[in-house]
């Protein structure tokens, strides 16, 4: 299959007529039951039409994604999402107002229009009312009902450009509308409605402290935080090793001295036997460290900044033939939870902790 690619200005809230033209494409290429990849303002998605059954099949088999991970349906206006679920309870309603368009997504009970197929077997649907003016677009010529999920080969790092998508699933899927980089650069918080108190399955650029404030109490799912809970995340792509590099990634928590000390002694050691190394370090400590690779995160104070180059970060380490990664650790309050959800994810929960 060729895979077209057209260009849209990065971020535009106004479109060109060829623009306007390309995303009316891209809108009918998913409406005809084919697959286009499109930016967020989280990641890079790759849409199907939600509610026909083969169109969620032809995703899963192009990402090579397991079928009982459920996909995410996008919507471009809050009165769609009555359509697809089967009761609209009052906290959605409160979320929507609070958080809608944007990078949040919330778990409810599904209606009959939504096929298995799409929720990998779950009465459960997954709804996004995403921000991005072109993604809106898109998800409007295409009907209304968009699933997307990020756009990457399963276990890769989700796509922050158009460039990473074509990296992954060039020749698998029909187009890629290239919107230049995307805006936060980690996929959306997912919020599960459908048990009291509400609970955090995937922590995101909306944090607990922010839903708490216009839900009342809200619980983070204990599974999602880790290889030490002994329990299974309830979002079951949250379950699989994600978001990984290929080369082995460690992650070194400790006084900033001391774990450069480590991170330096290490790299010599893996240097000598014949590793390629890197680290991932910030702005603050970046003149510390010694390996073939160093990696700016950004500065530690600028939590956006970390997110929105993570990704990024890890694709060029494989890109470079990086084979051992060590990693700063880093803020975990706030958006910065949803950092250290990835990072840890990525290093299969690897962490030396001084
Ligand atoms: O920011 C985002 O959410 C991006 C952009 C493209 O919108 N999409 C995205 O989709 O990250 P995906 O498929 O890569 O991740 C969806 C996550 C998976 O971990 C999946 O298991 C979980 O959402 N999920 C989907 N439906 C669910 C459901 N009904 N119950 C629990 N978890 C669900
Ligand atoms: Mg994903």
């Amino acid at each position: 299959m060729e895979t077209i690619t057209v260009r849209i200005r990065q971020d535009a809230e106004r479109f060109t007529p060829q623009e306007e033209e390309a995303l009316q494409w891209a809108g009918r290429v998913i409406k005809n039951g084919g697959l286009a990849a499109f930016p967020t303002e989280t990641v890079y998605g790759l849409g199907g039409d939600a509610l026909d059954r083969e169109s969620s099949r032809k995703i899963y088999q192009a990402k090579g994604r397991p079928q009982d991970n459920p996909l995410i349906v996008h919507i471009c206006r809050f009165e769609d999402l009555e359509k697809i679920v089967s009761r609209v309870p009052e906290e959605a309603v409160r979320i929507a107002e609070a958080f809608w368009p944007g990078p949040l997504t919330m778990i409810l009970e599904k209606s009959e229009r939504v096929p298995s197929e799409t929720t990998g077997g779950l009465k459960t649907v997954a709804v996004r009312f995403p921000s991005h003016k072109a993604a809106q677009k898109i998800i409007e010529y295409a009907g209304g009902f968009v699933a997307a999920p990020s756009a990457n080969t399963s276990g890769k790092p989700s796509p922050t450009l158009a460039k990473y998508v074509a990296e992954d699933l060039e020749g698998r899927i029909d187009m890629i509308v290239d919107g230049g980089q995307v805006g936060i650069g980690l996929e959306s918080t997912i919020v599960d409605l459908t048990v009291s108190p509400p609970q955090i399955l995937r922590p995101g650029y909306i944090t607990k402290e922010m839903l708490g404030r216009v839900l009342g109490h809200v619980d983070t799912d204990a599974g999602s935080l880790g290889a030490d809970s002994g329990q299974a995340p309830r979002a079951p792509g949250m379950k699989y090793r994600h978001y990984a590099p290929l080369g082995e990634l460690v992650i070194v928590e400790g006084e900033a001295d001391s774990a450069a000390d480590y991170i330096n002694r290490q790299t010599a050691a893996d240097h000598m036997a014949g590793e390629k190394t890197g680290v991932i370090g910030s702005r603050e400590y970046l003149d510390r460290y010694h390996a073939d690779v160093i990696k700016c995160a950004g500065s530690r104070e600028d939590e956006a900044g970390i997110a929105h180059s993570l990704y990024r970060i890890l694709r060029e380490f494989d890109d470079e033939g990086v084979t051992r990664i060590y990693s700063e650790s880093f803020v975990c309050s706030g958006f910065g939870q949803a950092i250290m959800n990835r990072l840890l994810k990525a290093a299969g929960h690897r962490v030396v902790k001084l």
